[in-house]
């Protein structure tokens, strides 16, 4: 697999070897540091939308591998305004050796992976968001020690681009994956049709459920993310009318399993689409999961670029 597009291009066996990968390239930094598998190799990262935990976990994760990373801002290329996507990938990977691109229209990544020789790294897209699928499943792994098969993830809210992702890793690897969002703001038709049959192959479900307490019963784990995503700003007002029942609460939480875990993204909304009782409560793991972006992010560094 030359690129990381999206969870659904991988098979099962890849994504847990990934999540081994992650671990052991965790416990070896921890423990010291990693050994240079990227030494004077250089990654670009193209960023159309803010970031904090994608850019500063992909930087240092170049760094930490040996490697060095290069941070191009929304208002630098101009991806398919000041230059076509398919010169930009080209004239890049004349310079650097992978491409981590933040976009908008999930199309722009897909081209810049048709074009570029070197590996692209999808850093979120208005579609999907890959690199925390895989970041998140870490973070199950480890707090279930390796036992991912049968968990139930649920996740509350709008149906964007990192419910698509979790939805993916949900399927590939044996989790029951439930989603809770109001009506009309429903994962997209196609990700849900490739999610239902990938779930199929690994004999999980996924449940498309509207109702809140419903979905979370029997969850191992409560996920969330915020009710406007980057790009829908204008739709912020509309909105914060229809997602108030979607927050996760306290009264929320104590339906789910008692040793259920809470997640989220990051950036949170806190007061909005999650508590600060929750959010920093005991079954919280919002920041060891944003913690863990770094190690998932350095596996797919290491694979993709190194070989390992
Ligand atoms: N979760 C996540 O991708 O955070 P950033 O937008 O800060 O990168
Ligand atoms: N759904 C959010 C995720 C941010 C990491 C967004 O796209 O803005």
């Amino acid at each position: 697999m030359k690129d990381f597009l999206a969870i659904a291009d991988y098979s099962a066996d890849e994504l847990m070897s990934l999540l081994e990968l992650a671990d052991k390239l965790k416990k070896e930094h921890q423990s010291g540091g990693n050994q240079p598998l990227l030494a004077g190799k250089a990654l670009a990262m193209v960023f159309q939308k803010p970031s904090l935990r994608t850019r500063v976990s992909f930087e240092m994760g170049m760094q930490h591998l040996g490697g060095h990373a290069l941070y191009i801002g929304p208002s630098e290329i101009g991806l398919g305004q000041r230059e076509s996507i398919a010169d930009v990938a080209r004239v890049l990977a004349g310079y650097v050796d992978g491409i981590m691109a933040r976009v908008f229209a999930h199309e722009h990544v897909l081209q810049l992976a048709e074009w570029s020789e070197v590996p692209v790294i999808n850093g979120l897209s208005d579609y999907n968001h890959p690199c925390q699928g895989l970041s998140d499943a870490f973070t199950l792994y480890e707090h279930y020690k390796g036992k991912l098969e049968g968990l139930k993830v649920v996740y509350v809210g709008d149906g964007n681009n990192v419910a698509v992702s979790l939805m993916n890793v949900c399927a590939k690897l044996g989790m029951h994956f439930a989603i809770a969002n109001p009506e009309g703001y429903d994962m997209p038709a196609e990700a849900v049709n490739v999610g239902q049959a990938t779930a199929a192959e690994s004999g999980s479900t996924i449940a498309l459920l509207t109702d809140p307490k419903e979905a979370v019963a029997e969850a191992d784990a409560i996920y969330t993310d915020t009710w406007t995503s980057m790009g829908q700003e204008e739709e912020a007002k509309k909105r914060e009318a229809v997602f108030p029942p979607y927050q996760v609460n306290a009264e929320l939480l104590s339906l789910a399993k008692p040793t259920a875990v809470v997640m989220h993204c990051l950036p949170a909304h806190r007061g909005h689409e999650i508590t600060d009782e929750v959010a920093d409560g005991p079954q919280s793991l919002l920041f060891p999961q944003a913690h863990n972006r770094l190690h998932a992010q350095k596996a797919v560094l290491a694979r993709l670029m190194g070989g390992a």
